[in-house]
């Protein structure tokens, strides 16, 4: 089969529709349409909803996917969708889009794991064919990717494209969970990961003496949800002070701003510190030369630059895709991915049986 050059890409793993468009590794579109506010008011993703509202959205960010590339669905020469893991009936809308247009177009299709997407956005060029961190024969094996997402937290050693070993991960809630879950608790939006980041800036990250979980564990996981509960009781407690200081018949004390910042900052330190020393246990034990990052809390300053010194202490050399954008969820990773498959004949052979696979693991 000739190679695939236009890929059309789908993401509908989680909360986000996301349909882009690459010429070879090139970002010709990647449009996300955000279901934020629409989960908002229950502090997390709502599985049925989301799957409403990837239906209805689809069409749209399809179209506006290939507008913005400057194609016609003519062009598309195969078509990359995201298989598992991640919500089961969210994926379904998107696989299920996936294998109609493979059939009305008569493409071929590839099915793509979402986190190697996510390592793989690092070789994604913008349109002109510059600013990509890296390139594909540049990697020096083995190598060290970083997810760190709402919904996942993995290192995960890169043996070669295709092949990966997860040698730690979350043993309960992902990084950005956790702060999306504290951002709830001291009042701030959904999901509150950037806005705690932000208010962090104005406060004392040593305000507050909050947990760095499984430090002494042995090995490279880590845990977040002991943070989560430490911040609640560090919160009820300062309220039951700031009560105590004023009329009791009052509505309940609100914290101050500082005192928010310096909760943000705090918190924000021990959720980067707690991922970052089983980094530098992991580039101590293991030696790698690069490290790649991943997944939409790879958005955050504090995690780069703490991540950025780290491996600069040990010889390493940090990589992150050249724009946020293709750090959270977005299809035009899974595009690039699947171009990458296509040059190894990973193609779906038989597009009634590619189902949804939530729960799939790395291949290894
Ligand atoms: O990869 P992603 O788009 O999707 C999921 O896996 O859901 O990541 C979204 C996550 C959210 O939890 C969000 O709060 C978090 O990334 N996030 C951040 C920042 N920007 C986004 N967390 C910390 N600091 C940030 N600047």
């Amino acid at each position: 089969m000739k190679h695939p050059k236009i890929i059309l890409g789908i993401d509908t793993s989680c909360d986000d529709t996301s349909v882009g468009v690459t010429h070879e590794r090139r970002v010709l579109a990647n449009i996300i349409s955000s279901q934020d506010e629409l989960h908002a008011p229950w502090g997390g993703v709502v599985p049925n909803l989301a799957r409403r509202a990837h239906e209805a959205n689809f069409p749209a960010v399809y179209a506006a996917a290939l507008d913005q590339a400057g194609i016609t669905e003519t062009d598309i020469e195969a078509i990359a969708v995201t298989k598992g893991h991640g919500l089961a009936i969210a994926l379904e809308v998107g696989i299920e889009q996936a294998k109609q247009l493979a059939h009305r177009l008569d493409k071929p299709l590839i099915a793509v794991h979402h986190s190697e997407g996510h390592f793989l956005a690092n070789f994604a060029q913008d349109e002109a064919g510059a600013r990509a961190p890296i390139d594909p024969e540049q990697v020096i094996f083995p190598a060290l990717a970083i997810l760190v997402a709402g919904g996942q937290t993995q290192l995960v050693q890169v043996n070669d494209f295709g092949h990966y070993e997860v040698i730690g991960e979350t043993v309960d809630d992902a990084i950005g969970e956790a702060f999306d879950k504290g951002a709830r608790l001291l009042g701030l939006g959904y999901p509150g990961g950037a806005e705690l980041a932000q208010t962090a800036e104005q406060g004392n990250p040593q305000a507050f003496q909050l947990p760095r979980p499984m430090r002494q564990s042995g090995n490279l996981n880590v845990s977040y949800a002991g943070l989560k509960t430490a911040l609640l009781r560090l919160v009820r407690e300062l309220q039951a002070k700031a009560q105590a200081n004023i009329d009791s018949q009052s509505e309940p004390a609100e914290l101050s701003q500082t005192v928010i910042a310096d909760l943000c900052a705090s918190f924000q330190a021990a959720a980067v510190e707690t991922l970052t020393y089983k980094v530098e246990l992991a580039l101590e034990q293991f030696g790698y030369q690069q490290v790649f990052l991943g997944g939409g809390v790879a958005a955050n300053q504090l995690l780069k630059e703490s991540l950025s010194e780290i491996t600069k202490k040990h010889g390493a050399e940090l990589i992150f895709p050249y724009t946020t954008q293709l750090c959270r969820d977005n299809a035009a990773m899974i595009a690039v991915t699947g171009w990458l498959k296509a040059d190894e004949n990973e193609f779906v052979t038989n597009l009634d049986e590619l189902d949804r696979d939530p729960q799939w693991t790395l291949p290894s």
